[in-house]
C-alpha cells in the first residue's frame, strides 16, 4: 500500500512566532552595501575587534560560569550598585527579554507595556498568549509615560509592567522619581517591573539609577549593543535582586544556552575594563551628531518632533498633506537613504525613526538633507 502523500507544509494551528517588519527590513537583512545613507540603525557606530582580540587564541573554549564571567559581572554590578550575584549575562538584551517574559508569563497573564516599543517587548508576551495592555506614549504628550494612567491600568491580574528608558524609538528618559513610582505601582499590585535599559549611559538629562537597584520587584535588562556599539557580540544582562527570580532566570538560561559564549564574554570584559574612557569618547561623538540633528530639525517645515532626552534615535513625524508612500519610495530608491519607518513600530508611517548615532558625520548630514528633499518632492 502506498503511503499517503506528505502535506506540502507542516500544519500550524497557531503561529507562535512571526517575523517583524523591523527585522525583515533591517539594514543587515536588506544589505548594508545597498544603502548609501544609513539612518535606520538604533545604536552607536559599530566597534571593531582591534586590540581587544590580542592573545585571544589562548582562550580556552570551555563552558562558562552559568551566570556569566565573574569579572565581567563584577564590573556591571559595581556600575549598577547591586551584587555580582544579581547579574546574569544573556545573549543580548533580546535574550534577556525572552528569558524574563518566558519565565514569568503564562497565557492569559496581563502585561502592561509602553507603546510604541522595541518589538521583543511586545512580541514575546504576545507569543506566550499574554494579554497585552498598551500604555500609549503620545506625541502630543511629549511621549511621556503617564504614571497615573499606569496606576489606573494595573490590577491584581497584572503580572508584568514593562517600561523602557531611554526609550526606543522616542528617546524619552524616565526620571528617578518616575522609576520609583513605577516600582511602587508594581509592588502595590504584586507585579514585576521590567525596565529595558539598553540605552543606559546615553541620557542627556542625567542618568537615574538602574531600576533593579531601586526595588527588589524591579528587573533591569541591558546589553553592549546600543550605547557601546557592539551588537555583534550578542551580549546582554539581567539585573535582579529577588533570590527566587534569579534562580528562575538561571534555570531558563541553562535550558536555552547553558552559558553565554566565553569568547563574547572575554571581549566584553576587556572592553568594559575601560568603560569610563569609552563612554566619554562615545558621548562626545553622540553630542556632535545630536547637535547636527537638532540643527536640521530647527530648519524643518515638513517635520516636527519631540526632542529626545537620550539614546541615539529620534522619532519625528511628517506634517501636513504629503504622499507618505512616495516619500519613502523617493528616500529609499532615489536617495539611497533609509530610516526606520513608522510601521516598524506599528505606528502611522508619517513617523520615522532617525538613527543619528551610527552614521559618520558626513553620511548623517547627507541623509538628513535627503529627507528634506524627499519630503519636498512628496508634497508634490
Ligand atoms: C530597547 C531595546 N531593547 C532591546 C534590544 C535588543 O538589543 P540586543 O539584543 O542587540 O542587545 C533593542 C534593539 O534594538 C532595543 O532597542
Amino acid at each position: 500500500m502506498n503511503a499517503p502523500p506528505l502535506p506540502d507544509r507542516p500544519r500550524m494551528d497557531s503561529v507562535k512566532y512571526r517575523r517583524a517588519a523591523i527585522e525583515i527590513e533591517s539594514p543587515e537583512e536588506y544589505g548594508y552595501d545597498r544603502i548609501d545613507c544609513n539612518l535606520a540603525e538604533s545604536s552607536f557606530t559599530d566597534g571593531r575587534l582591534g586590540e581587544l582580540g590580542e592573545g585571544i587564541e589562548e582562550l580556552v573554549l570551555q563552558y562558562g560560569d552559568h551566570l556569566g564571567k565573574p569579572e565581567l559581572r563584577r564590573i556591571l554590578a559595581e556600575d549598577a550598585g547591586v551584587d555580582p550575584g544579581d547579574v546574569m549575562l544573556t545573549v543580548g538584551a533580546a535574550g534577556a527579554l525572552f528569558i524574563v517574559a518566558s519565565s514569568l508569563l503564562d497565557a492569559g497573564d496581563e502585561v502592561v507595556v509602553c507603546f510604541p516599543n522595541y518589538t521583543t517587548n511586545l512580541e514575546t508576551p504576545r507569543a506566550i498568549g499574554a494579554e497585552i495592555r498598551k500604555l500609549e506614549l503620545r506625541f502630543e504628550e511629549g511621549f511621556r509615560v503617564d504614571m497615573d494612567a499606569l496606576a489606573g491600568m494595573v490590577s491584581d491580574r497584572t503580572r508584568l509592567i514593562s517600561l523602557t528608558t531611554p526609550h526606543n524609538p522616542t528617546g524619552t528618559v524616565l526620571s528617578e522619581a518616575e522609576l520609583r513610582r513605577a516600582a511602587e505601582i508594581a509592588e502595590e499590585c504584586g507585579a514585576w517591573l521590567l525596565v529595558d535599559e539598553t540605552y543606559r549611559g546615553l541620557s542627556y538629562v542625567g542618568t537615574p539609577p538602574n531600576a533593579a537597584s531601586l526595588s527588589p520587584r524591579a528587573i533591569s535588562i541591558s546589553s553592549l549593543s546600543k550605547t557601546w556599539g557592539l551588537p555583534g557580540l550578542r551580549l546582554g544582562w539581567i539585573l535582579c535582586r529577588d533570590p527566587d527570580l534569579k534562580e528562575l532566570f538561571l534555570a531558563a538560561k541553562e535550558q536555552i544556552h547553558i552559558s553565554t559564549s566565553v569568547l563574547d564574554e572575554e571581549i566584553a570584559w576587556r572592553y568594559l575594563k575601560d568603560r569610563d574612557h569609552h563612554l566619554r569618547r562615545i558621548r562626545g561623538v553622540i553630542n556632535e551628531r545630536f547637535a547636527c540633528v537638532r540643527d536640521f530639525m530647527s530648519r524643518q517645515t515638513d517635520l516636527e518632533w519631540v526632542e529626545p532626552e537620550g539614546g541615539v534615535i529620534a522619532f519625528p513625524r511628517l506634517r501636513g498633506e504629503i504622499d507618505v508612500d512616495r516619500f519613502y519610495q523617493l528616500l529609499n530608491d532615489e536617495y539611497g537613504t533609509f530610516v526606520g519607518p513608522g510601521h516598524w513600530f506599528d505606528m502611522d508611517r508619517r513617523y520615522m525613526r532617525i538613527g543619528y548615532g551610527w552614521p559618520e558625520a558626513e553620511e548623517l548630514a547627507r541623509g538628513l538633507d535627503n529627507i528634506t528633499k524627499a519630503a519636498a518632492r512628496a508634497r508634490g
